[in-house]
């Protein structure tokens, strides 16, 4: 049975885009489904001024190739010499659209990110006065607390002192992979929000580690339990504005994911939608995902909806995905889900 679905274009509010020939190579499978999209800064070294945020804005926009649109919306790295006064200037030219914090050795390129988080709090006072979004990646990085653990301590010791401190602050929970984090934004009214991507919908740890382990699947925060799945997919699929999506495309060279310490992330743009498109069908839930993919993240940014559509179809036979691209000297492994897609983008 055919079936399609025509929805307001999507945008996707957390995606890496890296420079130079991968930034060229990866564009355009970002800018062929989504209008808008949050760029993260964690280049190196990280986009922590305005002038940075400004610069890498030009070289995003001149890698687009001829007869694409796209609009990237800039973010700053978080630092502790970050100066509130500049990220104020960025924000009031209309430059970024929120700032992103790192805690310090979380992540890919998080070296430069935040130690003490008492040395930020100017900042993040400016930020709250501003309504300017801060983005973070949730997790703690004490040695002692468990890989698997690091989300849910990161909201009890670091979060929700953070936005106790800082009210009014305005905070987006970036790529969630617990229970923890979806109910920690269910129970707060005003001012939160949280990023769900493709690979913690469909997957759970068993799916990277069971008969083998999945460098592909690899990406940070790490997959958790199916029950922590279950909860993101009920989250997404709920229709609460609260929730919506940032792929977190994340690519790296094949090589440095086909390793001896394989990098985290999992480069999902060419498929994301088709992937969605399915498992929200699946979960009986295919009128929530416009919402999710096209309606609450400009809600929480409080841009407007885009005005153009896209079409998703459905067919009997399985989308067939590049199994990479070619980046520069290199190449990037797409996301393979590990079953069969029958909807793409018309
Ligand atoms: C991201 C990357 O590669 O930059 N990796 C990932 O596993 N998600 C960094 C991040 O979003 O934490
Ligand atoms: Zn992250
Ligand atoms: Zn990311």
């Amino acid at each position: 049975m055919s079936r399609s679905l025509t929805i307001a274009r999507p945008d996707d509010w957390h995606l890496h885009l890296r420079d130079g020939a991968m930034l060229e190579a990866v564009l355009p499978e970002t800018a062929r489904h989504f209008a808008r999209a949050i760029v993260m800064p964690n280049l190196v070294p990280p986009v922590v001024s305005g002038a940075d945020a400004a610069a890498y804005r030009d070289r995003i926009l001149a890698a687009l190739p001829e007869g694409m649109a796209f609009e990237p919306l800039m973010t700053l790295y978080l630092t502790e010499d970050t100066d509130p006064e500049d990220v104020a200037a960025a924000h009031a030219s209309g430059l970024i659209k929120a700032v992103k914090l790192y805690p310090a050795g979380a992540t890919t390129n998080s070296a430069s990110g935040v130690s003490d988080f008492n040395n930020v709090r100017a900042t993040l006072e400016k930020m709250a006065e501003i309504g300017l979004p801060l983005c973070v990646h949730g997790e703690v990085t004490d040695r002692e607390i468990d890989i698997f653990d690091r989300e849910a301590v990161f909201i009890d010791r670091v979060l929700d002192p953070i936005r106790r401190a800082t009210p009014g602050l305005r905070v987006v929970m970036e790529h969630i992979t617990t229970r923890n984090g979806a109910d920690y934004v269910m129970a707060n009214e005003t001012d939160l929000g949280a990023t769900i991507t493709v690979q913690h919908l469909i997957l759970d740890r068993n799916d990277m580690l069971v008969g083998g382990m999945r460098p592909h699947y690899y990406c940070l925060p790490i997959l958790k339990r199916g029950e922590h799945r279950a909860a993101l997919l009920a989250a997404a699929t709920s229709g609460d504005t609260r929730f919506f999506l940032g792929t977190d495309s994340a690519p790296h060279p094949t090589h440095a994911k086909e390793s001896e310490c394989c990098s985290a992330g999992c480069f999902t743009a060419p498929n994301a939608l088709s992937i969605l498109a399915q498992t929200f069908e699946e979960a009986g839930a295919l009128d929530k995902l416009q919402g999710f993919t096209s309606l609450h993240g400009p809600a929480f940014y409080r841009m407007p909806v885009n005005s153009d559509t896209i079409t998703l179809r459905k067919s009997e036979t399985a989308t067939r995905f590049p199994a990479k691209i070619d980046a520069g000297d290199h190449t990037v492994t797409v996301f393979d889900p590990g079953f069969p897609v029958f909807w793409d983008v018309t």
